[in-house]
């Protein structure tokens, strides 16, 4: 069986920043979610497998897809191999080096799982033809969408939102294909609370992932609430500059919390901004969630 997440994850404020920008700011980190090198991807996942495994048995092949050093393929990988699934990843990106022992490519290669290296638009008939050919075997398969992008998913985050003791002004993360997103805006709506749910964009335009964030959500909820911020994403997906590396650096100095380049830093860079620029007032109440990210970091440049 997969190893059931510990949660709730810690939550710790975040004094020296809190005082250099005058807020009061809170750091939820989901990074340190003991199980599966932590992130955000491990509470979606589990979401996703348990639901799969309530209607059914657990089947012997878990297909799915993501960048090459996708942090969802990882938890994927490490739960398929726990299950003794076979687990096909089909990425896309630069393929690791084979021996490489850095990034999430170290982690779901050890976990054995087989991985098809493709180029982005024959994601869904590689996807489709591996399907096939296990179903032609007589063997049980689940598709899981990219990034765990799915209702189940969803539901993952929207159940996060309990385990905040207080009422934040705003919440801030990096957001990818929305998921994580769509649950925070509907765990703060089923709360009825005023907090805004700030999504910065990793890679999405803005047009794009209010969109998907929306196709997520139920049919009537507002559209305006959808706040998914494109203008810190520094060229794109895992693109950075100097810029965002001296910013990350004085955060880790100053405070000790571990950022990354591709996703947190981004989000964090993006709350200083918001905060210098007005639009988060002083002494607002804020809750950086931090969502995973670091094995990115360490892929960089190996
Ligand atoms: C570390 C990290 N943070 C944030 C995200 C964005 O999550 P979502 O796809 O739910 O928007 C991802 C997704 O790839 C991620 O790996």
């Amino acid at each position: 069986m997969i190893s059931t997440p510990t949660l709730p994850s810690p939550i710790h404020r975040l004094d020296r920043l809190s005082n250099a920008w005058c807020i009061d700011l809170w750091a939820k980190r989901d990074d340190l979610i003991p199980q599966y090198l932590g992130g955000n991807k491990v509470r979606k996942v589990f979401g996703i497998l348990r639901s799969a495994f309530a209607s059914g048995d657990v089947p012997d092949v878990l297909i799915t897809n993501g960048g090459a050093e996708s942090n969802h393929a990882r938890v994927v990988a490490l739960m398929g191999a726990q299950l003794d699934c076979k687990v096909h990843l089909v990425l896309h990106g630069q393929e690791p080096f084979r021996n490489s022992t850095s990034g999430n490519s170290f982690f779901y290669r050890s976990a054995g799982a087989t991985t098809h290296y493709v180029d982005s638009q024959n994601i869904g008939t590689t996807i489709q033809a591996l399907e096939r050919r296990a179903r032609e075997q007589n063997l049980s398969v689940l598709v899981i969408p990219g990034g765990g992008h799915s209702v189940d998913g969803v539901k993952a985050y929207e159940k996060a939102i309990d385990e905040l003791t207080f009422e934040p002004d705003c919440i801030v993360h990096a957001s990818g294909t929305g998921a994580t997103q769509a649950g925070l805006l509907q765990g703060v709506a089923g709360k009825n609370w005023r907090t805004r749910v700030i999504g910065i964009s990793v890679a999405r335009t803005a047009e794009r992932g209010i969109d998907e964030i929306a196709k997520l959500l139920a049919a009537d909820f507002p559209r305006k609430l959808i706040d998914f911020r494109d203008d810190y994403r520094f060229g794109g997906y895992e693109k950075f500059d100097d810029v965002l590396i001296r910013f990350v650096k004085d955060v880790i100095r100053e405070e000790g919390i571990p950022l990354d380049l591709t996703y947190t830093g981004k989000a964090m860079y993006a709350l200083r901004q918001l905060v210098f620029s007005g639009e988060i007032e002083s002494d607002s109440k804020i809750v950086f969630l931090h969502t995973g990210g670091l094995l990115n970091l360490t892929a960089i440049n190996s």
